[in-house]
């Protein structure tokens, strides 16, 4: 028997590989009789999983009172909606707007995680980002475009952790982003790594330096949809060199689990 009310999913739909989609989120989209997902980044592929008969919505073109009155009228009349997001929901996800109105409506919500872009790239890149000696720390951010960045997260600001940043919203600002960081005390040969289209099929891999990303992004005409990742963590020739081990797997390390060998 239907709810009296409905309830609203906010689904991680990953990266693009509709393979990606959590177990979880794939169950909860069969069964909904309203989806409104992001047509810019959502591979509509993951569409097919919709029942025969769900009302199928992009949101690309709307905005948020058009989004939020298809949410809440179909929650309303008992109906399970989903609200489809690219990657993970909560990273650059623009939810917590959507979430505000639904509380203020009254409408029950949950949130189904989902594979963010940043974790596709480093795939992509066959890339640990968080290295013991080069790296323990990963931050997410992007350059201020019409979003504002607050003054004390600039990239400038952010550079001198040498931690590895993912940016997120900035492959179309290349050039401010090297500059960013050069001024924040990068140096020229520091290593990094863009991911236009993270796992889906014409995925692209650039691999550069300070130095020379930003030529590399513009002859692969790169401007959206990409990921760029700095730091020591996406230097290539990590993989082949031999000092940098994790303590788990430290054969004179003991833990918990293992004893170890004198
Ligand atoms: C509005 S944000 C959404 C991020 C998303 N919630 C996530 O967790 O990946 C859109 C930005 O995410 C990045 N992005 C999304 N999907 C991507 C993919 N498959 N490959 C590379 N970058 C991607 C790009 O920087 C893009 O401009």
């Amino acid at each position: 028997m239907r709810q009296r009310t409905g309830r609203v999913y906010f689904i991680g739909a990953g990266p693009g590989d509709p393979q990606l989609l959590t177990l979880k989120g794939k169950r909860v989209l069969e069964s909904a009789d309203v989806i409104v997902y992001a047509d810019s980044l959502v591979n509509s592929a993951i569409c097919a999983f919709a029942r025969e008969g769900a009302e199928i919505h992009g949101s690309a073109s709307l905005s948020l009172r058009e989004v939020s009155l298809i949410m809440v009228t179909a929650a309303r009349e008992g109906k399970i909606v989903v609200r489809l997001h690219s990657g993970d929901s909560s990273v650059f996800g623009a939810t917590l707007e959507q979430m505000a109105v639904l509380e203020s409506e009254g409408i029950g919500y949950e949130v189904i995680p989902g594979v963010s872009s940043i974790f596709a790239a480093a795939a992509a890149l066959k890339a640990e980002l968080t290295i013991p000696d080069v790296s323990q720390t990963v931050i997410i951010s992007r350059l201020e475009g019409r979003t504002p960045v607050p003054e004390k997260q600039r990239l400038s600001a952010l550079a001198a952790h040498d931690a590895t940043l993912v940016l997120y919203l900035s492959v179309g600002m290349i050039d401010q982003v090297v500059a960013e960081l050069l001024a924040g005390g990068c140096s020229l040969d520091t290593a990094v790594a863009v991911v236009h289209r993270a796992s889906w099929e014409d995925e692209k891999v650039i691999i550069g330096t300070l130095a020379d990303i930003a030529d590399k992004v513009r002859r692969a005409a790169v401007d959206k949809q990409a990921l760029i990742l700095v730091g020591k963590a996406l230097d290539p020739e990590l993989r082949c060199a031999n000092g940098h081990k994790s303590k788990l797997y430290d054969e004179g390390f003991s833990h918990g689990r293992r004893k170890a060998k004198q």
